[in-house]
């Protein structure tokens, strides 16, 4: 299960000068179980904030954020989250990263491994179990952040710009990976980006949130056929559409 309630969040922070930034404004959205939702906005209009209250790294100044009808105060596995980029641990070899929540929720060695396995199958790397993060691409390295969020199971998954430092190639074709993943694991996917052709791409609803304070702006069902053609004279007018949208935020 996955549905996620987000109700009335607003959230502030204070400058070192005591000013505060108001981040986001009654930011309310409701998604349903194994929907993949993106989220597009003007950088600094709070899309990052909202993530981390999602996933309970922080508590909003107002309103709240239920998973299944439970109040998310804290952060728990079921809500996997991949960032942008460096969120694997450098001291770990790849399987001692997938095996990580796992090995913090003591499930047995043997069960473990097996998952592990099951996972590196999944996205190819087999023959990098005993990697390290620096001895691989980047591609590699997100691909290992994804499944070792998955490794624990979540019913939601919250991913922050994860393909933001990728070159375009490797980028489209990890969206291909994650959408596979996505429909196999039937996972609850938000998910941050800053382009507009990856949000069409992906997306059955794309979130435009407007520039500070972040507010939901609008939101867009994607009505495309899946797999998608990023060529499609339909895609095409989505993303000028989304483009436009983005541009007028931007003036403000
Ligand atoms: N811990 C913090 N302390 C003070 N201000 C913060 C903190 N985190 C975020 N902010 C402020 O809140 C606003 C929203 O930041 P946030 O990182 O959520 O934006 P964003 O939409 O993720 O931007 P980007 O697209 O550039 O990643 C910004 O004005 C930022 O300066
Ligand atoms: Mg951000």
């Amino acid at each position: 299960m996955g549905h996620l309630s987000v109700k009335h969040i607003s959230q502030s922070f204070e400058k070192d000068s005591g000013e505060s930034t108001k981040a986001l404004e009654d930011v309310s959205l409701e998604i349903e179980d194994g929907e993949f939702v993106c989220i597009i906005g003007p950088s600094g209009c709070g899309k990052t904030t909202l993530l981390r209250i999602i996933a309970g790294l922080d508590i909003p100044d107002s309103g709240q954020v239920t998973l299944d009808g439970d109040t998310i105060t804290v952060p728990d596995p079921r809500r996997g989250m991949v960032f942008q980029e460096y969120s694997l641990f450098p001291w770990r070899t790849v399987m001692e990263n997938i095996t990580f929540g796992m090995e913090m929720q003591h499930v047995p060695q043997a069960e473990r491994l097996k998952t592990a396995e099951e996972y590196l199958n999944l996205v190819g790397l087999e023959q990098f179990r005993n990697s390290y993060p620096y001895e691989l691409s980047g591609g590699m390295r997100q691909r290992v952040a994804i499944v070792r969020a998955l490794a624990n199971n979540p019913s939601v998954l919250l991913m922050d710009e994860p393909f933001g430092a990728l070159d375009a190639q490797t980028r489209n074709l990890l969206q291909q990976e994650l959408l596979q993943i996505w429909s196999k694991k039937k996972i609850t996917i938000l998910f941050v980006t800053h382009s507009v052709d990856e949000a069409v791409y992906l997306a059955d609803r794309i979130v435009v949130m407007s520039a500070r304070p972040g507010k939901v702006k609008e939101i867009v069902t994607v009505t495309l056929p899946r797999p998608r053609d990023r060529t499609s004279r339909q895609a095409n007018e989505l993303r000028n559409k989304l483009l436009e949208e983005l541009a007028e935020e931007r003036k403000k």
